[in-house]
């Protein structure tokens, strides 16, 4: 229930949220605002005592008999100064001089005169008006209605009716700030008075969800033992045993702690390029003996074989016994390597080839596909220490990066292998796409170890752990189809490599995705294969119209590769795929692949998440 309803939640706080921020700050404005200055207190005159009700005057019954017409209520009222009778019928009101009976209507003077009484400041009054429409500062009240304005620092306004002559309203400018934040608050845009209207009535109900649904979610992402401090928590035995099943040692854990956490605390730091966050999907451990029922985080990240196999992203799995777990990278896990950087090459404007000479050599672990964990530290460079050829200034100075780039934080990161390594002279080839970090007109940070990754000079010193991951080439001569784009190149090209100089018969395919020529990566290196090696064939698509016509596939890897091989194959069932490259293309390509019918065991893929 969980994951879906951190969705909904998301998408209803997406709706409201916009209300929820006008809620607060009109309350906020509504509460600081002082009320008597809101209501214009001060500047209303005192009451003064009524005068005593003349000797002589017509009396009641005789203005009633006068009327002419049924009336409900008489009352002795002032008109300024003249005594006069109020009578009404149901909405009707009128008044009746008490000196004669006469009827009397509510002139500019008698206006005048009474809000000039209910008045105390030093503004002067403008000429009363009569108000032709309604108007939202003297609303609920029937009848004509009289303006007067007094020119004071508070723009005071009084409505007098033209009925009977009293006040209605008194307004100032507090009072109009007062009442669009409470237009604001209530959502009456239009009256500004109904409280129970459905659109409050409907933000009001989502508003209340979100605030169930988000204690909700608080409460589920913490764990109980995250409350007490680890010394006071039970100690744990964590059994860490290679894939192999081999122990390589026990660490302890407090109760309650991660895996990810426990290992990383006895210096056993699994791969990670969101640092135990949930999100990049690297740190899976598999679960000896009974696994915890599978979270969101591990079904996002996990396939559903893995999953039944008892794997988990150890950064949320709690230890809450002695428990034993296999890690992927065995002992490499505990091993920090140095290298130096040997040669740096821009393959393309934003594809950077690092070849680093490790301290040691690589060991056969070292095989195509698989990643290394680059410890980058935390860092403040200067844009120009990231150096680039002359034919790539213009593609570097469209990026319009920030003068100092840096992180505060050390991170780790992971990079494929892009050449066997035999091949490579026992030296580790890395193929670094740079994350520029902008996207639309919002500015983002440039990616954290990209950016590191491209200032590094020959000579320079890097630390990495591993070889870790399982995207490897499967033993066996079925025909082979790898698809990649983007980054992708890295692994597919090692493995490409390894295949052909292993002297493979089978028959191998490639084909690579890029946006236009200039974006892709070692296009001469791979014709060149291609002219060497007959059962391998090299295939190039662009998916930039401004290519189209010169002879090149143009348009999107999958569709492509479907239209050139694979809808015309006559055993597809029969051929493996590596598939490596842009999320998006990854997830189309897999797509086509299950359309097809190809079996999952069949597909092999590496998801770089960039
Ligand atoms: C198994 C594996 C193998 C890989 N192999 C390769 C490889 O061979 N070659 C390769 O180039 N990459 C590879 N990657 C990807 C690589 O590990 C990094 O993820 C990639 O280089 C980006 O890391 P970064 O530190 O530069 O960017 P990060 O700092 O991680 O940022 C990632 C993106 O988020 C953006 N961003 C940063 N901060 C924010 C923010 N506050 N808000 C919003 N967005 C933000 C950045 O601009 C960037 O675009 C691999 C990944 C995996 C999992
Ligand atoms: S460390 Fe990234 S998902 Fe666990």
């Amino acid at each position: 229930m969980t994951p879906w309803m951190r969705k909904l939640h998301k998408w209803v706080g997406l709706i409201i949220a916009l209300q929820f921020v006008i809620w607060l700050g009109s309350g906020l404005i509504m509460s600081v605002l002082d009320h008597d200055t809101v209501q214009n207190q001060h500047h209303r005159a005192a009451v003064a005592a009524t005068p005593a009700w003349p000797a002589g005057v017509v009396s009641p019954s005789a203005v009633l008999a006068g009327a002419g017409r049924p009336v409900q209520t008489i009352q002795t009222h002032w008109l300024a100064q003249r005594p006069v009778y109020r009578l009404s019928h149901m909405a009707d009101t009128w008044l009746a001089d008490a000196r004669n009976g006469q009827r009397v209507t509510v002139t500019p003077a008698a206006v005048a005169a009474i809000a000039a009484a209910d008045y105390v400041g030093d503004g002067r009054a403008s000429a009363p008006q009569l108000l032709r429409e309604k108007t939202l500062e003297a609303r609920g009240h029937a009848g004509p209605i009289w303006r007067v304005d007094f020119a004071d620092d508070d723009a005071t306004t009084i409505y007098v009716s033209g009925l009977d002559g009293k006040v209605l309203e008194r307004r100032n400018t507090i009072w109009r700030i007062f009442d669009f934040v409470w237009m604001l608050h209530i959502m009456d845009y239009t009256g500004r008075e109904d409280f129970n209207n459905t659109l409050l009535v409907m933000a009001a109900s989502g508003g209340l969800w979100i605030a169930l649904s988000g204690a909700w979610l608080l409460v589920t992402s913490f764990r109980l033992g995250e409350f007490i401090p680890a010394r006071w928590r039970p100690r744990r035995e964590l059994g860490v045993f290679d894939a192999d099943g081999g122990k390589l040692r026990s660490v302890e854990s407090h109760s309650g702690d991660t895996v990810y956490l426990a290992l990383g605390r006895n210096g056993l730091q699994l791969p990670s390029n969101c640092g135990g966050g949930q999100s990049c999907g690297l740190c899976e451990v598999r679960v000896r003996g009974h696994a915890p029922a599978p979270t969101s985080a591990d079904r996002e990240h996990l396939s559903e074989s893995r999953l039944k196999l008892g794997y988990r992203l150890a950064c949320n799995l709690p230890v809450h016994d002695d428990a034993q777990i296999e890690v992927a990278g065995g002992a490499a896990l505990w091993t920090q390597r140095t290298a130096t950087v040997a040669s740096v090459t821009a393959i393309t404007p934003f594809l950077r080839e690092i070849v680093l000479a490790p301290e040691h050599a690589p060991g056969p672990e070292f095989q195509p596909g698989a990643y290394l964990q680059i410890h980058v530290p935390g860092y403040t460079l200067q844009r120009h220490d990231i150096a680039h050829p002359d034919d790539h200034r213009d593609d570097w100075s469209a990026l319009d990066l920030p003068g100092t780039l840096a992180s505060k934080e050390a991170v780790r990161r992971a990079y494929s292998l892009s050449m066997p390594v035999e091949k490579a002279g026992g030296h580790l080839t890395l193929l670094a796409r740079f994350s520029p970090g902008r996207q639309g007109r919002k500015r983002l940070p440039t990616g954290k170890g990209s950016t590191w990754l491209y200032s590094l000079k020959v000579g320079d010193t890097v630390c990495f752990s591993g070889p870790f991951g399982d995207f490897a080439l499967k033993p066996g001569t079925q025909e082979k189809v790898f698809i990649g784009g983007g980054a992708g190149m890295a692994p597919l090209r090692a493995m490409v490599h390894a295949l052909l100089d292993g002297g493979s018969s089978e028959r191998v395919h490639f084909w690579y995705g890029a946006r236009n020529l200039r974006e892709a990566p070692y296009v001469e290196e791979m014709a060149e294969l291609a002219l060497r090696h007959p059962n391998f064939s090299w295939h190039l698509v662009l998916s930039d119209a401004a290519e189209h016509g010169s002879g090149l596939i143009q348009g999107l890897v999958h569709d492509a590769t479907h239209a050139g091989l694979l809808q015309d194959h006559p055993d597809i069932h029969a051929c493996e795929f590596y598939l490596c490259g842009p999320p998006a293309m990854l997830s189309a390509t897999r797509q086509l692949l299950q359309r097809l019918g190809v079996s999952e065991e069949h597909v092999a893929f590496d998801d770089f998440k960039i």
